[in-house]
């Protein structure tokens, strides 16, 4: 604990002297939350991350989360240095969506407008004509359709199936998906819930169908809080990354919070209910990145041009 805490210490002093804020996904460890909050920087979902990464003042952005995280903050603040705790941090939707593979499937369907979600590359953003967030998603799909548009999505089927069902939309998926969400499982969810009867169902849409149709709220990381906070039940069940149980108790006290089967369990799978890439977010490769210098995110110029059209389109709508 004195540990941790001379590094807290440690890592607000160089926020400071850096002129810098540090950004935060829910899904990071609890002390990097924490820390965010406390030195003016934000914890949230990913829209709301990109949003405040690009209107923050600070000549250094610290981006505690995934590799598409800071790749985002880094096209919409060209002139901004972004860091990240751990280069290496990806996600599966990102890996199962290669730049090149992306392309073709676009050259294959022409007649299709490009929604991409933000978990990809800055290389699959650049081919897109809309990127979108879990926040968004079916909103824009909606005014898409409303247009009489056809859709080509990508790349988590799960989420892609779900805004079809929602909205109707014509829409081809890419067959991708999260390795943390996909562990969910609806069979033992529904007897967890015959087990706790009054408890109210939050499920994020990276989930299975068979869960996702058990859900009382479906939604980002942000709205899943705010549906905890709301909502009149004294006990939930949720299905996303547990690092979001930090948020949810504080934003919530007294309620109990019980995470949604998975498979297997933390001895047994790496990956159940926690993101392993979120995980490689910590104090100490924080503090040493901001000692360093290391770590910086590059995007190149080109391919961030491109990018941003997609992003900027998003945060338009959004706003
Ligand atoms: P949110 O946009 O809901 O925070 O989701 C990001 C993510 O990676 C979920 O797995
Ligand atoms: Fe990607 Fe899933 Fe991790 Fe989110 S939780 S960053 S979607 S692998």
């Amino acid at each position: 604990p004195q540990q941790k805490t001379e590094l807290k210490e440690r890592i607000k002093r160089l926020l400071k002297e850096q002129q810098a804020v540090l950004v935060a996904h829910y899904y990071v460890d609890a002390d990097l939350q924490d820390l965010a909050e406390e030195t003016g920087g934000c914890v949230s979902d990913s829209l709301e991350m990109a949003r405040f990464g690009r209107d923050h003042p600070a000549k250094t952005l610290v981006v505690a989360g995934v590799k598409f995280m800071g790749e985002t903050s880094k096209i919409l603040s060209p002139h901004k240095r972004v860091l990240m705790p751990d280069l290496d941090a990806t996600c599966s939707l990102d890996l199962g969506c290669p730049a090149d593979e992306f392309a073709a499937f676009c050259d294959a369907h022409p007649d299709r407008t490009v929604v991409v979600y933000a978990n990809t590359s800055a290389a699959v953003k650049a081919r897109a004509d809309w990127m979108v967030t879990s926040s968004i998603g079916l909103d824009i799909v909606a005014h898409l359709h409303a247009q009489g548009k056809k859709i080509l999505w990508a790349p988590d089927k799960h989420l892609g199936s779900y805004i079809q069902k929602q909205t109707g939309a014509d829409m081809l998926l890419w067959q991708g998906s999260c390795l943390v969400h996909d562990e969910f499982k609806g069979v033992e969810l529904e007897l967890l819930r015959q087990q706790h009867p009054g408890a109210k169902i939050l499920v994020h849409p990276e989930s299975p169908e068979a869960v996702v149709t058990q859900a009382d709220v479906v939604g980002s990381t942000s709205q899943l809080i705010a549906a905890a906070q709301s909502l009149d039940a004294d006990e939930f069940i949720v299905a996303t990354d547990n690092g979001i149980l930090h948020k949810m108790r504080m934003a919530a006290p007294g309620k109990r919070f019980i995470d949604a089967p998975t498979a297997g369990n933390s001895a047994t799978c790496k990956s159940c209910a926690h993101c392993p890439w979120m995980a490689m977010n910590g104090l100490r490769n924080l503090a040493e990145v901001l000692e360093s210098g290391s770590n910086e995110i590059h995007v190149d110029a080109e391919t961030s041009r491109k990018a941003v059209v997609c992003i900027d389109r998003m945060l338009d709508f959004a706003a």
